[in-house]
C-alpha cells in the first residue's frame, strides 16, 4: 500500500484549464450500414459486442439477448435506450478519455437498430450469424480457477436502513498458490452497494481450522477484537496473521480491472480466509437472504506489484470546501494532490453516492501542460467502473492531480434520498459509507514508472 508521504497535497487553487480533446475514437467510426432492411443477421453482432457480456444467465442485465426471439420481444426497448444513449452504459466522456472495453454505439448502429425496430424486427436467415459468442455462466470474465460461496446466507432485514457486515470466507487450497484477480459476485445486485475485501494468509501450522467461528456478523463498528475471536479469525497462539488489504471489492457496476500477465496479483497461502469488511447492503423494503461468492482467477507469480491510493474521502487530500452539500443546492468540490514519484497510472475509478452529479479529473505538469484522465458529464451511481487506461499514464514528479466533483442536493435530482432535501455529509468514519451520505473519492492504481510503461498494451 501506498505510504501517505508519497503525495504531497497543496492547497486549494482554482485553476481554469481549457483542454483538448483527445484522439478520435475507433468506435466511433461509421460503419458500412446502407442497409435499409437489415435483419437480426445485422443487428446480432452489435448485441454480442455492446450487450450480451450482461444481457445473459447470471449476469446483470434483467433480460437476456442472446437468441433472436429475446431481441424481438424485447425491440422497442432495445430501440429506446439505444436511441436514448442509455444502453450500453458507458458513463466517462468518449471524447475525453478512452479506456480498455469502451462500450459505445457508433451513429450508425443506432440507426441500424432503429430501422430494425421500425421494420418489425425481422428475423433474416440466422444460419448467417457468425460468432455467437460463448459464455460462462457465473463470472462476467470466464471459467474460474475456484470459486468461494458465502458459508451461510446472510440475512438483510426489510426494514428501510443500511447494513454492513463482517463476513469470513475460508479459502483452503492444495498448496500455495498466485491469484491474478478476485471476482466478487453479488447475490443480491440491487442491494449490494460496496464491499471492500482482505486476504488473510496463515502461515504453515499457525492455523488448524479456519472453519470453525462465526461466518457473518453484523459490522458495528466497535469492538473488533471480540469480534475477530467469535469469528475465529486469529492464529492458534492469538497473534494477528498477515493481511493485505482491498483485494476483493465491489461497487454497483464493478468488474475487476484485468491486466496484462504479471502486472499485479497476490499470493495465496494454502490455508487463507477473506475477510469482508465490510460488506454494506443498501436499504430492503423486504427480508432477504444474500448468498454471494468470489470467483478467483490463478496466474503466474506477479512480476510489478500495483498500487493503489486514493483522493479525496478517506483518502490522501482535502476535499475543499470540505464536503458539506447544502440542501436546494448544486456544489462543486476539488481535491488535489502532488506527485514526489513517477508513476504509471493503470485504472481509474471516480467514486460519489446519490448525490453525485458531475466528475472529472486530470493533471497539470509543472510545465503547465494538462493530462486528461477522466470526465464524466453525467454521474450514474449504478455504474462505478475501474476505468483501465489502452496505455499506462505517465505522471511525473511534480505533476499534480485534480479531481472536481459536483452534487446535485435539490429535488430535481431523481436519486435524492431527501425529500425535501437535507444538509447532507460525508457523517463520521467509516459511517459515512451509508447510501444517504456521501463520499467524494479519486481512487486510482498504478505502478512505479518505468521506461517504455507508456507503449505497454493493457487490453491484453
Ligand atoms: C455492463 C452491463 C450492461 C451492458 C453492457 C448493457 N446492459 Fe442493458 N442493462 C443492464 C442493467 C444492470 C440494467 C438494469 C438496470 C438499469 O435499468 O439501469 C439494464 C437495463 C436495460 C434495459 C431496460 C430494461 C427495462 O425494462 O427498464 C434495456 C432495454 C437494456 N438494458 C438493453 C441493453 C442493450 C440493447 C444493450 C447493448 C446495446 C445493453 N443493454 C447493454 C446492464 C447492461
Amino acid at each position: 500500500m501506498l505510504p501517505c508521504c508519497f503525495f504531497h497535497s497543496i492547497g486549494f487553487i482554482l485553476i481554469v484549464i481549457s483542454i483538448t480533446s483527445c484522439q478520435n475514437n475507433s468506435n466511433n467510426k461509421t460503419q458500412t450500414t446502407n442497409n435499409s432492411n437489415p435483419t437480426f443477421v445485422d443487428i446480432a453482432p452489435i448485441l454480442f459486442k455492446n450487450c450480451t457480456p450482461c444481457h445473459r444467465a447470471g449476469e446483470s442485465g434483467p433480460f437476456e439477448l442472446m437468441t433472436y426471439a429475446d431481441a424481438k420481444k424485447n425491440a422497442n426497448k432495445i430501440k429506446f435506450v439505444t436511441q436514448t444513449g442509455y444502453m450500453p452504459p458507458w458513463p466517462a466522456d468518449i471524447n475525453y478519455t478512452h479506456f480498455v472495453g469502451e462500450r459505445k454505439l457508433s451513429d450508425a448502429e443506432i440507426e441500424l437498430i432503429k430501422t430494425w425496430v421500425q421494420n418489425g424486427a425481422p428475423e433474416g436467415d440466422i444460419s448467417k450469424i457468425e460468432q455467437v459468442p460463448v459464455y460462462y455462466t457465473g463470472s462476467f470474465l470466464g471459467k474460474p480457477d475456484t470459486v468461494i460461496k458465502f458459508k451461510d446466507a446472510v440475512p438483510i432485514k426489510g426494514n428501510g436502513t443500511d447494513h454492513f457486515y463482517v463476513i469470513k470466507m475460508p479459502v483452503q487450497l492444495a498448496k500455495d498458490t498466485f491469484v491474478r484477480y478476485f471476482e466478487f459476485v453479488p447475490g443480491q445486485r440491487k442491494l449490494a452497494h460496496h464491499i471492500n475485501g482482505h486476504l488473510i494468509n496463515y502461515e504453515n501450522g499457525k492455523k488448524k481450522n479456519i472453519q470453525n467461528g462465526l461466518t457473518y456478523a453484523l459490522d458495528e463498528f466497535s469492538d473488533y477484537n471480540a469480534l475477530y475471536s467469535q469469528m475465529n479469525i486469529l492464529n492458534d497462539d492469538t497473534t494477528f496473521p498477515a493481511l493485505t488489504p482491498n483485494t476483493v471489492y465491489y461497487l454497483p457496476g464493478y468488474t475487476p480491472p484485468v491486466y496484462p500477465i504479471g502486472i499485479g496479483g497476490y499470493k495465496i497461502t494454502k490455508t487463507s480466509a477473506i475477510l469482508l469488511k465490510n460488506i454494506h447492503y443498501g436499504p430492503s423494503d423486504k427480508d432477504v437472504l444474500d448468498s454471494s461468492y468470489i470467483n478467483i482467477f490463478y496466474g503466474p507469480k506477479p512480476k510489478r506489484p500495483v498500487y493503489e491510493t486514493q483522493l479525496g474521502t478517506f483518502g490522501i487530500s482535502k476535499i475543499e470546501p470540505e464536503l458539506v452539500l447544502h440542501p436546494n443546492k448544486i456544489e462543486t468540490f476539488h481535491t488535489q494532490a502532488t506527485l514526489h514519484n513517477d508513476i504509471s497510472i493503470l485504472s481509474v475509478n471516480p467514486h460519489m453516492h446519490l448525490l453525485g452529479k458531475s466528475f472529472w479529473a486530470f493533471a497539470v505538469t509543472q510545465k503547465g501542460d494538462t493530462i486528461p484522465l477522466i470526465k464524466i458529464k453525467k454521474w450514474d451511481f449504478k455504474w462505478q467502473y475501474y476505468y483501465t487506461y489502452l496505455h499506462p499514464v505517465k505522471i511525473s514528479t511534480g505533476t499534480t492531480i485534480h479531481a472536481y466533483g459536483t452534487f446535485d442536493n435539490t429535488d430535481k435530482n431523481p436519486l435524492n434520498p431527501n425529500h425535501p432535501p437535507k444538509l447532507v455529509t460525508q457523517g463520521e468514519g467509516l459511517k459515512s459509507m451509508q447510501t444517504t451520505e456521501e463520499m467524494f473519492q479519486f481512487i486510482f492504481t498504478y505502478l512505479p514508472y518505468q521506461t517504455g510503461d507508456e507503449k505497454m498494451d493493457l487490453s491484453k
